[in-house]
């Protein structure tokens, strides 16, 4: 197989994801899918004081998608929602020390999943109303398929 240069982050949360599994009844829930790949992510939230108290991940993914879910979760934890919103898919992938740019979409579905589950929250609690929730551009980040 070919080297294709993971960094020594994206290897280390592949193989010791952090915040992995469900939490049930959370406060908010995302889910997307990566239209490059079919790859799916799941992201739960418990919402304390207007900060994410406890977050959890699932994926069903690549090893990238796996080490993004898992560093966009430790990020995240601990922020209040709008610190947590302005977390960007490139701040994400930034903080893994870079992803082959084969693997860039790769990165898209830790923070989309992340607002996803912020925006479940502020439908649930009124905040914002459900028409106000749309899916977030897939575009122009490394568009090409990795072909895994
Ligand atoms: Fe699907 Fe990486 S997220 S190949």
């Amino acid at each position: 197989m070919a080297q294709i240069g993971y960094s020594k982050k994206v290897m280390e949360h592949f193989m010791n994801p952090r915040n992995v599994g469900v939490i049930e009844n959370p406060d908010g829930y995302g889910q997307v899918g990566n239209p490059v790949c079919g790859d799916l992510m799941e992201i739960f939230i418990t919402v304390k004081e207007d900060k994410i108290d406890d977050i959890k991940f699932r994926t069903f993914g690549c090893g990238s998608a796996i080490a993004v879910s898992s560093m966009v979760t430790e990020m995240a934890k601990g922020k209040t929602l709008d610190e947590a919103m302005l977390i960007t898919r490139k701040d994400v992938a930034e903080e893994l020390g870079g992803l082959p740019p084969q693997k860039m979409h790769c990165s898209n579905l830790g923070a989309d999943a992340l607002h996803a589950a912020i925006k479940n929250y502020w439908v649930k609690i009124g905040k914002i109303k459900q028409e106000e929730v749309k899916e977030e551009s897939h575009e122009g980040e490394g568009g090409e398929s990795c072909g895994t």
